[in-house]
């Protein structure tokens, strides 16, 4: 088990998310963060975290699959974020939208 963020981070990436992992297993792209899988200990402690409510326990995802190919392949190729930083600028803008998978950037 696992915990994986999905996409309602996409535009926002808030990393409020990020200070709270107990094992840094968080990785940053352009507009989007993944957790990896194999590092996370699914200990939770993210979820409530996160001001969209993007981070879900794979168990109760109902995209499982994907998000899990997407979490852990862009977690080999992005680098760790161990530190939260500001949101993006059009975060505001974006917290609200749905069906955001469209816009995120490899
Ligand atoms: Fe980190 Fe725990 Fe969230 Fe996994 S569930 S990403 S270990 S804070
Ligand atoms: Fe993204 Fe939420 Fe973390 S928007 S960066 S999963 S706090």
């Amino acid at each position: 088990m696992t915990h994986l963020v999905t996409e309602n981070c996409i535009k926002c990436k808030y990393t409020d998310c990020v200070n709270v992992c107990p094992v840094d297993c968080f990785y940053e792209g352009p507009n989007f963060l993944v957790i990896n899988p194999d590092e996370c200990i699914d200990c939770g402690v993210c979820i409530p975290e996160c001001p969209v409510n993007a981070i879900v326990e794979d168990d109760s995802c109902n995209e499982k699959d994907f998000y899990y190919e997407l979490n852990h392949r862009l977690s080999q190729k992005w680098p760790n974020i161990v530190k939260s930083k500001d949101p993006l600028p059009e975060a505001e803008n974006y917290k609200n939208v749905t069906d955001k998978l469209k816009l995120l950037e490899e």
